[in-house]
């Protein structure tokens, strides 16, 4: 079903302004630059900023007439469009003043005085009247959305709430409903653009409804306003969000569906309610519920900085996994001419709880340097290609319970290592090329592990 919009006229021309406002903002600003080159003498723009100003004040008309269209759809914070207004209004009226005074700079010699200040007051003017315009287009808050802390407090916002996606204590409101409002939703119904009346940013503006009234009636989501907005069929004049905006996926709907349903709480946990698979489905879908993997939910103290030298002092490099983790990558470098025994394998054991990564790829490990390995609990993912390891030695590794990643391509490993292989719970990847392994061995290990990557070369 197709309802067709009225045509509005006023509306059609007012939707252009925001098209339209960014032409006198270019020109006048190129204008107040070229005349700062030619003042320096760098360049001879003089007569290029005339016609800016100029221009820059006609598309300014355009821009005000449209706006003042645009303004006429009402939902607007009455106080934010003021100071728009008369501020845009303002920006092009001083843009003739500062061409006009331009033009009579040789006839009166006030003019040569007033035209540099005419261009500053115009400069801040249209700073103002554009920050309000934005205020008015995306809402108050969407510039300082995210700026650090310290920058948020001096605007005097509310400091950045760190969103909570674990399952069992994120919040219904905060964390899913208000989530969904504020991605699809608070472009239009927020402080300084209300449309329809109406704020969906807190509790409060949720409950106090808009122009027709409640917009929730807890229990009831069939009764409830803005659920029917919201399922309704997307051509309908009244489906929400309006003007093409992305749609709500029908995992949100769900979930507004559910808290209604509920009773609309706002202070509850996701995990307080009732929570059926196709629930935890579609929280899944907004962030909620994720698994967090085994890596980002390790918490350890970082490794002493002696720990770190004496390890590097070894041959090994070391670094971080990342910026801000305390998880270790070591390498030893392949070829490296000096043997990598077993003692100096055991300075990593040092930091044997924060090493994630361990690449000692073509060096001279054996089968008794993995016995130490197999106590780093923590790691992911081991590079031990092109050493002269055997089965005797993947025999050590089978501790590694949260091993994902394994090479041994270029090794003596035989049949007898699948099944130590296949011991290891989180083994996703495994590089067998160029070993022993028969193709029996790799039949078995890829029947018996379906998620674990065989790369075998065959
Ligand atoms: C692009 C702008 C825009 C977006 C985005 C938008 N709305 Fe609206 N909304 C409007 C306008 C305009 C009205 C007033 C006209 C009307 O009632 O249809 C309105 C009205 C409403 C009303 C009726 C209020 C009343 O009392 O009459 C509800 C409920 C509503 N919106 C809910 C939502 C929800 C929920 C979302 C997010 C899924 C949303 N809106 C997103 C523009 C928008």
């Amino acid at each position: 079903m197709t309802v067709l919009l009225e045509t509005n006229v006023t509306l059609f021309f007012g939707r252009f302004h925001s098209l339209i406002v960014h032409l006198p903002i270019g020109f006048i600003i190129l204008a107040i630059m070229f005349e700062l080159l030619s003042w320096r003498k760098k360049a001879d723009l003089s007569l290029a900023a005339t016609y800016g100003l100029l221009i820059g004040g006609l598309f300014g008309v355009i821009a005000v007439i449209l706006g003042l269209m645009l303004a006429s759809d009402g939902g607007y914070n009455e106080d934010t469009l003021a100071t728009h207004q008369w501020t845009g209004i303002a920006t092009t009226t001083l843009a003739f003043v500062a061409y006009f005074l331009k033009i009579n700079l040789k006839k009166f010699t006030w003019a040569a005085k007033a035209y540099p200040i005419s261009l500053a007051v115009v400069l801040i003017l249209l700073s103002v009247a554009g920050h309000y315009g934005g205020n008015l287009t995306h809402g108050s808050t969407y510039l300082l959305e995210y700026a650090p802390g310290p920058i948020r407090k001096m605007a005097g916002m509310k400091p950045a709430r760190t969103r909570i996606t674990a399952l069992d204590s994120a919040l219904v409101y905060e964390d899913a409903v208000h989530f969904i409002f504020e991605t699809k939703c608070n472009v239009c119904h927020n402080r300084d653009k209300s449309k329809g009346e109406l704020l969906l940013i807190d509790p409060q503006s949720i409950l106090a409804g808009g122009e027709n009234g409640a917009v929730i009636t807890p229990g009831d989501p069939a009764a409830s306003e803005l659920f029917r907005r919201v399922t309704l069929d997307p051509h309908h004049e009244e489906f929400m969000p309006t003007e093409g905006r992305t749609p709500l996926t029908r995992q949100e709907v769900a979930i507004l569906e559910w808290w209604i349903t509920e009773g609309a709480p706002f202070d509850k946990k996701v995990a307080d309610l009732p929570l059926s698979d196709d629930i935890k489905i579609s929280l899944k879908e907004i962030g909620i519920g994720q698994e967090v993997s085994y890596l980002a939910s390790l918490d350890l103290p970082a490794v002493a900085p002696e720990t770190f030298n004496s390890i590097m002092l070894q041959g090994f490099r070391v670094s971080n996994i990342t910026g801000n983790s305390t998880l270790l990558e070591v390498s030893y470098m392949p070829h490296n001419p000096e043997a990598l025994s077993a003692d100096k394998l055991k300075t990593l054991s040092d930091a044997r709880e924060n090493i994630t990564w361990l690449t000692l790829s073509a060096s001279t490990l054996q089968n008794d340097g993995l016995s130490i390995i197999a106590n780093f609990p923590n790691l992911t993912k081991l590079k031990i290609n092109g050493t002269r390891i055997t089965d005797e030695g993947i025999k050590h590794l089978v501790t590694l319970d949260n091993l994902e990643y394994l090479n041994l391509y270029g090794t003596e490993i035989t049949d007898e290592s699948v099944d130590y292989l296949l011991q290891l719970p989180e083994l996703k990847k495994l590089y067998v090329w160029q070993t022993k392994i028969s193709e029996q061995g790799l039949a078995k290990l890829r029947d018996t592990a379906p998620g674990l990557v065989v790369e075998s070369g065959i």
